[in-house]
């Protein structure tokens, strides 16, 4: 029987500064009683923006630090843990773009594998005041599905490109932690996230804000791959729901039931900036916009996962639909400029287009 509400006094979140660590913690103070302290522990990369988490620092400074370290120090993720007494640690840092693992796949061995070994090597070392290690992992280490299916906490692990390699060595590397020593762990992996303070290297804010812009948008290939999409309000509560109830050893995937071909995301974010914004100048609707680009190399066909036991065991539903969700988002990025400049003003500049051209 899954066990029930565990408390923790400190929590170090990896990664808090990202797309869903940020919504985590967000997620933390307004919408549970979470009670501790959150030591955001992140290197700031391309993908990190602790402005993310501006209005957090505001109303809830006395209980959220920002630590600006990386997973690959080990020395840095000991002082951490000792000078924050950190007795859980809930751990989102890591290389997350696919399209960049397949550029420079060495970065997410360093990161994803080596700095998830330091930080379970640092929570062992922790001893008995430590009480929990979670893993945010992915649906992309059990490969890719045909056209039936689902994935499932006992699907046997597939991945194909250097990210979600990465990822299964991660997630490995925490099983192994659990069996060997007796480390306290849960793992979650879920399907892709969208919602608000998302980088926009991936497919959905990169949509909304290059029809905003009436700039092309590129569709790998014919633009049939499925993805299933799960508002990332939705995986916040999964995370703090397996980390505060699940067992140790235990393992749960998360999904939107929601499955949609890559085509079909693209024309709907184009229907949503057409009505919010106006047709393009010219009156053209912004679907006129989708340009077919090379397919991305290994690129998988479709993910889609039965969150039949995170339902079963906790009660745990997806509160958004695709149609509310995107109708959101896409109002969160038309609304959130100020964001969404300082994010393309760092070291991101689009740095995918000078990769593979044409996007
Ligand atoms: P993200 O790229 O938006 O954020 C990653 C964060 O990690 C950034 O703040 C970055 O600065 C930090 N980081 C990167 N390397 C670091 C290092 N060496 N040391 C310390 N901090 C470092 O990623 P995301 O989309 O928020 O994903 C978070 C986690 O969830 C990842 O582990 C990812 O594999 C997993 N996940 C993501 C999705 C999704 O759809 N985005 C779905 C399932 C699982
Ligand atoms: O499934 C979970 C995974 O979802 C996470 O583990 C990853 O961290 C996250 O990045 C995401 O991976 P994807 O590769 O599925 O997401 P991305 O937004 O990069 O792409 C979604 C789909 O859209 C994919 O089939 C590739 C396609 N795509 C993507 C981009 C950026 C395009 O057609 N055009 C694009 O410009």
């Amino acid at each position: 029987m899954p066990m029930k509400n565990r408390k923790f006094s400190n929590l170090l979140v990896t990664g808090g500064a990202g797309f869903i660590g940020s919504n985590f913690i967000r997620h933390l103070f307004e919408k549970t009683d979470f009670g501790g302290r959150v030591v955001n522990y992140d290197a700031l990369t391309y993908a990190g923006n602790p402005h993310s988490l501006d209005d957090v620092a505001a109303r809830f400074g006395d209980r959220y630090v920002l630590v600006h370290a990386d997973i690959r120090d080990r020395d840095a993720i000991r002082k951490a843990m000792r000078d924050f007494s950190i007795d859980a640690i809930c751990h989102f840092a890591a290389e997350s773009h696919v399209d960049r693992s397949i550029v420079s796949p060495g970065d997410f061995v360093e990161t994803n594998i080596v700095g998830t070994f330091n930080l379970l090597q640092a929570a062992r070392e922790a001893g008995d005041a430590f009480s929990r290690f979670h893993h945010v992992s992915t649906d992309e280490v059990f490969g890719s599905l045909g056209p039936d299916g689902f994935f499932s906490e006992t699907t046997p692990y597939s991945p194909h490109s250097p990210y979600s390699a990465s990822k299964a060595s991660s997630d490995h590397l925490v099983r192994a932690f659990h069996d060997t020593y007796g480390l306290d762990t849960t793992i979650s992996n879920c399907s892709n996230n969208y919602g608000p303070y998302q980088f926009p290297e991936k497919l959905i804010p990169l949509m909304i804000l290059n029809a905003r812009e009436g700039k092309p948008l590129p569709v790998y290939g014919a633009g049939l791959n499925v993805r299933d999409w799960l508002h990332v309000e939705d995986h916040c509560a999964a995370i703090w729901t397996v980390m505060t109830q699940a067992e140790s050893g235990s393992t749960y995937c998360v999904g939107g039931r929601s499955e949609l071909t890559n085509i079909d995301v693209v024309k709907r974010i184009c229907a949503l900036v057409d009505r919010f914004c106006g047709p393009l100048p010219g009156g053209a609707p912004r679907e006129s916009l989708i340009t077919h680009v090379a397919d991305r190399l290994g690129h998988d066909l479709r993910y889609a996962i039965d969150c039949s036991k995170l339902e079963r065991d906790f009660g745990w539903r997806q509160t958004h639909t695709a149609d509310s969700g995107f109708e959101e988002t896409v109002k969160w990025y038309l609304e959130n400029t100020a964001w969404v400049d300082s994010v393309r003003s760092g070291e991101y500049r689009r740095w995918i287009e000078t990769q593979y051209g044409n996007r």
